[in-house]
């Protein structure tokens, strides 16, 4: 795998990022160590998980299983998503930063956290009381670098502004979704992330495994899959099985992968990975099968015809200001 650089740090990550969401929930402990160790075996040196995957379960796997290896991994993760009922048991507050911190730090097993990400904006807490805190524990060592997740332009820019004002620690990520069927961050955040040198690590690059090719439309999904889940966690997949637009796309990720001779999910992800912007995707997998099929995505690249055609196929409208900008800047 070839490495890139995270963002404007010294950090350097490879090309593909793991993702840890299915430890411990869809995926049993066994399973997921195969997965790693796979990852592990095509050469891949950052993970990404969250306190809140499988309230715990997934950082406790991954502490179990790194072992003396963690010294050569980029270790990500994250809080802010609610880990209990109570009210202060979520949000990015001083209080619920300084506990999730050293949680995931025992369940990671480890005495630092190369990315500690702020899983989602909250409209609640302060930005100042957020970034002093997440400086203190770069400061204390705990944490090496920090970045947000799920942030708008305009959050995300306001952040970097009042680190840069307070000399604090800034961002120096943004974990965005960004997939075919989910392309959204090309209005604000890509660009931002170019401006600003953020790196950019994609999450659900197989739009939650429906650019896999393996959900039809109109039809009940097949046990085992993500859309099949009744939980609340899968709702935004049982969302992208409605969107008609969505199997159009998938249609010609289908089409293009027959004539490569790849798989669907193998292009789809390839798609990603060669973005411009775009520092690591998440690879997301239940199966040692699915995480064997996603690694086949390295190592090659789709041209420049291919990538019409997916354009084409995906494209989203720009949108004002955006088409306003583009129009007076191309006279
Ligand atoms: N920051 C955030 O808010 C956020 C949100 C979501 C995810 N993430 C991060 O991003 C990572 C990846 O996200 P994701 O899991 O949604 O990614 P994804 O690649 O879009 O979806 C992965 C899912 O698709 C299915 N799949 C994967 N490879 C397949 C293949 N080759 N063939 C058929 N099905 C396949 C599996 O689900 P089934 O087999 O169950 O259908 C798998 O769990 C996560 O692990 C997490 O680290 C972050």
């Amino acid at each position: 795998m070839q490495l890139r650089q995270l963002g404007r740090t010294g950090i350097r990550v490879t090309e593909a990022c793991l993702g840890a969401m299915t430890f411990g929930r869809e995926t049993e402990e066994a399973d997921s160590r195969a997965i790693l160790e796979r990852y592990l075996g095509a050469g891949g040196n950052f993970i990404d998980t969250a306190n809140v995957y499988n309230v715990g379960a997934s950082e406790e796997i991954l502490g179990r299983a790194l072992g003396a290896r963690r010294d050569t991994i980029v270790l990500a993760t994250k809080c802010r998503m609610p880990m209990g009922g109570d009210p202060n048991q979520k949000g990015a507050s001083r209080r619920v930063i300084r506990e999730q911190v050293e949680a995931s730090l025992r369940r990671l097993q480890t005495e630092w956290i190369d990315l500690y990400q702020i899983h989602c904006w909250d409209a609640h807490t302060p930005l100042e009381e957020t970034l002093s805190t997440l400086n203190d524990l770069v400061r204390e060592g705990k944490v090496r670098y920090i970045g947000a997740s799920n942030y708008t332009g305009w959050q995300l820019a306001t952040a970097l502004g009042v680190a840069r004002e307070h000399g604090w620690e800034p961002y120096i990520s943004i974990q965005p979704q960004y997939s075919l069927v989910c392309r959204d961050i090309e209005r604000e955040l890509l660009p931002l992330a170019e401006y600003t040198g953020l790196a950019v690590l994609p999450w659900s690059p197989l739009g939650g495994g429906l650019l896999s090719g393996k959900y039809q439309p109109g039809e009940a999904p097949a046990a085992d899959t993500r859309a099949a889940d009744t939980t609340p966690s899968a709702v935004l997949m049982r969302m992208r099985i409605q969107e008609e637009r969505n199997f159009a796309v998938a249609q010609a990720v289908h089409d293009l992968a027959a004539e490569l001779g790849k798989t669907m999910a193998q292009v789809a992800l390839n798609w990603v990975l060669h973005r411009p912007g775009v520092t690591a995707p998440i690879l997301g997998a239940r199966t040692v099968a699915q995480i064997d099929d996603n690694l086949g995505a390295i190592g090659w690249q789709l041209d420049a015809d291919a990538l019409g055609r997916l354009e084409d196929a995906s494209a989203i409208p720009r949108g004002y200001p955006y088409d306003f900008i583009d129009w007076i800047h191309a006279r």
